[in-house]
């Protein structure tokens, strides 16, 4: 029998003051009742909301929590008893099953903070809604223009293209480098899984062409510390995936004489250290509840976490690299899912004294499955990883990757495909680089001349190439590399005053 909506809200109830079924681990207790779920539960139940998606995070990796696997579960809260048999286990693998999940769930708006990215229809996020939600500016025209004429370049096609979509305070970055001074970048990484999936390669591509475009310095966070406190993994472990994520990272092409990279667990201390206890001091719980839904039940780590995330946007973090400096400014490129942690850090800054970083946002690099959720590291089906391989690549775009296209090659020829929902269509837009041949792929299938099949497998090539490519540049980055980014020093470039 599902779980009715009175058992729903005395679990609620229950895991307002629990993180877990049995308190503050995760056991098998969480995985028979997780089982029983055949969707999200409603966000107006916000505190199982909250369970139900840190206990989906962990993927299959469910089956490994700690206690005896059991066949039932018995829960008493506030007289109401629910009682759970494992024999009742709801399959919500399948496609089917997600979108029905999605129908149920009826969301009345996407959801999108650092944890859980969900559309409320299956169209995908709407981006401009969240623009005027998190009060964000668009990339607009007139912007492109600036990029344009300032760098001597055509925009990267992310930014043509309107995949960077969204940014706060990127006019005031232009006017500095339209007089000659300096800004530096910073973004980062959470080392949650040994491999790192292709939707994680955007904000460093970016980062990677506005390095080059600017010359400027850049600084690439690692929050090791953050993926411990989250997830049900040992901390050297995360420590560990901090480094082989850094290698990944470092493929991308960045210069090492102008990148600093570090390891929260690693590095954190002196005046880096200074900058997040003065963040903490001016952020209080209240606030970082209403940003991160925070509760009484949130481990202690997690709840002054965001005031680490915040700091390395402050230039005198960092005095090997600034000479101290308090005042130069930093632009971070970053999905907008990361917006949270810079909203709050852009609301403390002045009070500290410091510039607040600006932003240039992303949409998300979709699930194989469809736009509705982004690519995620711990649904292995919805992800192309850096480590598969070209025969994995082949078999899970065209097994899994949603398609526009018609049900019989006769109707599809008839009324076309449609590319607006069309996950392959939505890759090629991300990595086909050649304007004029995206705009040909597009009209082709949208007029049913070319088949779905046609479109995977130009998509496949294009992947393939680039993920081999990248294996045989990670290849080449030694430990010794990793080291030579990973050390403390003076990075190479000037600040006009
Ligand atoms: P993490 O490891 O979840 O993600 C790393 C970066 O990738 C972006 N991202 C995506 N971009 C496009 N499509 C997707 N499907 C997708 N999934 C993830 C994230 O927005 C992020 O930019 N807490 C952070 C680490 C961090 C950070 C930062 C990120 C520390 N400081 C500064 C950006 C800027 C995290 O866990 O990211």
């Amino acid at each position: 029998m599902p779980i009715t909506r009175e058992e729903e809200e005395a679990l609620n109830d229950h895991f307002l003051i629990n993180s877990y079924v049995e308190g503050f681990a995760t056991s098998q207790a969480d995985t028979i009742l997780f089982d029983q779920f055949r969707s999200t539960p409603n966000q107006d139940l916000h505190n199982l909301h909250r369970w139900y998606k840190h206990i989906d995070s962990f993927g299959s990796d469910r089956s490994k929590f700690p206690g005896p696997k059991r066949n039932s579960l018995i829960l008493s809260v506030n007289k109401i008893k629910v009682t759970v048999m494992m024999n009742n286990k709801i399959e919500k693998d399948g496609p089917k099953q997600v979108e029905q999940q999605q129908l149920e769930q009826q969301l009345t708006e996407d959801i999108v903070d650092p944890w859980n990215v969900q559309a409320s229809s299956n169209k995908g996020i709407d981006y401009d809604k969240l623009i005027d939600r998190f009060g964000s500016s668009r990339i607009d025209d007139a912007l492109l223009e600036r990029f344009e004429k300032l760098t001597g370049q055509n925009p990267h096609h992310f930014l043509r293209r309107g995949i960077f979509f969204s940014h706060r305070d990127m006019h005031r970055i232009l006017n500095l480098v339209e007089a000659g001074k300096k800004f530096f970048l910073y973004t980062g990484r959470g080392p949650s899984s040994d491999s790192m999936h292709v939707g994680h390669l955007i904000p460093f591509i970016m980062t990677k062409w506005l390095q080059d475009v600017f010359d400027v310095p850049l600084i690439i966070q690692m929050t090791d510390d953050e993926k411990y406190l989250w997830k049900d993994l040992k901390l050297e472990h995360c420590n560990n995936l901090a480094y082989e994520n850094a290698k990944d990272i470092i493929a991308v092409g960045f210069d090492m004489s102008k990148t600093f990279i570090f390891s929260d667990v690693d590095f954190i201390g002196g005046e880096f250290y200074k900058n997040v206890l003065k963040v903490q001091k001016h952020v209080t719980f209240n606030q970082v509840k209403g940003i991160f839904g925070f509760d009484e039940s949130s481990n202690i780590g997690k709840i002054m976490f965001p005031a680490i995330q915040a700091v390395p946007s402050f230039s005198s973090s960092f005095p090997f690299i600034f000479g101290g400096k308090k005042d130069i400014p930093c632009l971070i490129p970053c999905a907008i899912d990361q917006d949270p942690y810079f909203r709050m850090t852009r609301d403390v800054a002045p009070r500290l004294g410091f510039q607040k970083p600006a932003l240039i946002h992303s949409t998300f690099f979709p699930a194989l499955q469809g736009a509705s959720s982004k690519m995620s590291a711990s649904d292995e089906n919805s992800s192309i990883f850096l480590t598969d391989t070209a025969n994995q690549i082949k078999k899970k775009v065209n097994k899994y990757a949603f398609s526009g296209g018609k049900d019989t090659v006769e109707e599809h020829r008839e009324k076309g495909g449609d590319c607006e929902v069309d996950v392959s269509f939505m890759y090629l837009r991300f990595f086909m680089e050649d304007d004029g041949r995206l705009e040909e792929i597009r009209q082709q299938y949208s007029s049913g001349q070319m088949l779905t099949g046609e479109l995977k497998a130009e998509l496949i090539q294009i992947l393939q190439k680039m993920i081999a490519e990248h294996q045989e540049r990670r290849k080449s980055v030694t430990d010794e590399i990793v080291k030579q980014y990973m050390m403390p020093r003076a990075l190479n470039f000037t600040i006009k005053k």
